[in-house]
């Protein structure tokens, strides 16, 4: 254990489901990223000078028709075979039949899951009894998420996220690479997942208007990735993001790797609600945005007759890891705990233990390819781009191919069995099979993340 970036506080645990975000509504109106208003370059693969100062200013760098729609052309037929629109009747050449499917869609969604809840059980609904968590407690993410988000019906496609082909035309796609080592600096991640295929269906007029909630993602992202998948005009779902938050909100994190809010933030937050003018990314299918990991955003408010395609990557650098984000489901009613930095997770005992604390449900934050925190715990530098390249080398090829978290910890997550590509999922697995009791409520996770560079920690 290197103890000179790890003697630092340890914060106290987050939901890794959670977002960080504050109450009050945001203000402005998301303006169109049309390509007039790029810096020179856009067209190119590379960093001009101009789209380096525009990312260390702004914290985002647009780069048009960086990957060839022919390229993901058989992952969008694959898309409207799914049950999501099958289901509904939705006709390819027909926009017509888009419109709000949530009414088709059933309530109880356990499309593409194996029966591996806890090992051997089916996923629970929201009506099992659940021996280790409370009954209609959630889940997590599903291979086909479906909600109703601020008037818009939204299908996430994680369950796509960990198809290996899909990866291959997205996430670490050779030109995406290409530009996550000219702003990261190597060596690179090479992604095992991205968050999948999201997309934002246009609503029966009669509903109301779709509203911005404006959130910075609170995971080890270092970059996040959005690549169109359909064209996108003003209005019509475009990913919607602060320009400049993520250098507003990086001073006021205790460390500069991993998000850790502080009481200066929330204020920080409201400041860019209020002040900052939103943009949406619209343009062409290939068309892919690079944002700073802690940029504030939303998804785009959608007035418009299309379905918004588009696709979001969590890309990073080679790190050495800290714990995996690890959550527990509550219990008789009780709280979900989760797990701190320093691997450990605290159930309230009340000085009795409960024996079967040990089976409770434990999962984490599966659509995401950077699911463990980083292990320095420096505070922010002066300069929050310090580590980063901007354009400073050429690409070189840096690209390293990590081990997967899931697979260094041995869960399952890829399809298997009867399962089709496009579902799997990492299911829930009993606290005792995944982490060492040590009394007083107090769990202790094992560190694996770096074990495959050959070190002891
Ligand atoms: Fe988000």
């Amino acid at each position: 254990m290197n103890q000179s970036v790890n003697d630092r506080p340890t914060p106290p645990p987050v939901d890794p489901e959670d977002a960080f975000h504050t109450s009050t509504e945001a203000t402005l109106l998301p303006l169109p990223t049309t390509p007039d208003l790029d810096p020179p370059g856009a067209d190119r693969i590379g960093l001009s000078p101009a789209e380096v100062d525009q990312f260390r200013e702004f914290g985002y760098v647009i780069k048009r028709g960086l990957v060839p729609p022919a390229d993901f052309a058989a992952i969008i037929d694959f898309w409207w075979q799914q049950p999501p629109v099958v289901t509904t009747g939705a006709v390819r050449d027909d926009p017509g039949t888009w419109i709000s499917p949530r009414r088709y869609w059933p309530r109880d969604n356990r499309w593409g899951l194996e029966d591996n809840w806890m090992g051997s059980h089916p996923w629970p609904g929201p009506t099992d009894p659940r021996p280790g968590a409370n009954i209609g407690e959630r889940v997590g993410r599903l291979p086909f998420k479906l909600t109703r988000d601020r008037a818009n019906d939204v299908w996430r496609w994680h369950g796509i996220g960990h198809d290996p082909a899909f990866v291959e035309v997205s996430a670490a796609h050779p030109s995406v690479l290409h530009m996550v080592e000219l702003l990261l600096g190597g060596p690179v991640k090479r992604p095992r997942r991205s968050r999948g295929i999201y997309a934002l269906f246009p609503k029966d007029p009669s509903e109301p208007a779709s509203r911005l909630g404006p959130h910075m993602d609170d995971n080890p992202t270092e970059l996040l990735v959005s690549m169109i998948l359909e064209d996108i005009g003003s209005r019509e779902g475009g990913f919607t993001l602060y320009p400049g938050s993520a250098r507003a909100l990086y001073p006021t994190s205790a460390q500069a790797l991993n998000w850790v809010a502080t009481e200066r933030s929330p204020a920080a937050m409201d400041d860019i609600k209020a002040n900052v003018q939103p943009i949406e990314f619209t343009g062409k299918a290939g068309d892919v945005v690079f944002c700073h990991g802690w940029t504030v955003h939303s998804a785009g408010i959608h007035d418009g007759r299309r379905i918004r395609m588009a696709a979001f990557h969590d890309l990073n650098k080679v790190r050495r890891r800290g714990h995996l984000r690890w959550t527990a489901a509550g219990k008789h009613g009780g709280p979900r705990v989760n797990c701190d930095m320093d691997g450990i997770l605290t159930i309230p005992v009340d000085g009795v233990d409960d024996p079967a604390d040990g089976w409770r449900e434990v999962t984490q934050q599966w659509l995401v390819d950077s699911n463990e925190f980083v292990l320095d715990r420096s505070p922010p530098f002066d300069d929050m781009f310090k580590q980063w390249n901007l354009g400073r080398q050429e690409a070189a090829g840096h690209i390293v191919k990590e081990p997967a978290w899931w697979e260094k910890y041995n869960m399952p997550l890829l399809p298997a069995g009867s399962v089709p590509r496009g579902g799997g999922g990492v299911p829930a697995a009993p606290l005792t099979s995944v982490a060492t009791y040590e009394g007083d409520g107090r769990w202790r996770f094992p560190l694996k993340g770096n074990n495959w560079m050959g070190q002891v920690e």
